[in-house]
């Protein structure tokens, strides 16, 4: 008997081009997956279990083991510095991590940026030199300089709508985000020849996709 891969999927909207993927490279998800409020799914017949996480939860939930192989933006990986490989870069979910603001932005002298992720925006303005004083907000980031609770922002780009629609710039590309799979590091020696068939099944489908 072959043992199940447990895979810690992310609710929303990276679950939504995760499943096409996944269904592009033969792995047959059922479309009643896809509507469920169900957090774990048994889906023996093709050897998996999924466990529909919260995003930002995805690598906790792998590195402890709790499931074997995990999909994740790169946004969430640099914030949260997990202890897990990464196996692939699936390509899908694309967009970027900006420093953001209004168009008449001058550095002051008391510099705050709002951000839902603190450590990479630390990391990054500590990289420039730069001292500022970084404030952790859970969403709609793009209010904070347009009511004063921060100068700038740390935040994702995908289309642009929300930055043009709020009269924002994009000021800095910091780094570019797609979903990654990662693993634990002892289900990828566990149980190498399952998650090695999955990766062998995506592989051409991702390369496929790049290609266009
Ligand atoms: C994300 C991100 C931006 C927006 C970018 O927010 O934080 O606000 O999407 O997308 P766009 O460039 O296509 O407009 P999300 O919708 O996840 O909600 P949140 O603001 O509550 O985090």
């Amino acid at each position: 008997m072959t043992d199940i891969l447990k895979v810690a999927m992310p609710k929303g909207r990276i679950y939504k081009k995760a499943s096409a993927l996944f269904r592009e490279a033969g792995v047959p998800i059922p479309v009643d997956v896809d509507e469920t409020r169900k957090l774990v799914i048994p889906l023996p017949e093709l050897g998996l279990e999924f466990i529909m996480a919260k995003p930002v939860d995805v690598p906790t939930y792998v590195e402890y083991g709790a499931a074997d192989i995990g999909i994740v933006g790169k946004d969430v990986l640099m914030e949260e510095n997990r202890d897990v490989y990464e196996l692939l870069d699936l390509g899908i979910a694309r967009c970027r991590m900006s420093v953001i603001g209004l168009p008449n932005w001058e550095p002051g002298i008391q510099q705050r940026v709002a951000t839902k992720y603190p450590n990479v925006a630390s990391q990054f303005f500590r990289e420039q030199g730069q001292q500022v004083e970084v404030i952790k907000l859970n969403g709609s980031i793009e209010l904070a300089p347009l009511i004063g609770l921060a100068d700038r922002i740390v935040d994702m780009v995908e289309t642009g709508q929300t930055l043009r629609e709020n009269g924002l710039i994009e000021m800095t590309e910091i780094f570019e985000i797609t979903s990654r799979l990662i693993a634990n590091r002892v289900s990828y020696r566990m149980k190498n020849h399952q998650i090695q068939a999955l990766c062998d099944r995506l592989q051409p489908v991702i390369a496929a996709v790049q290609k266009g």
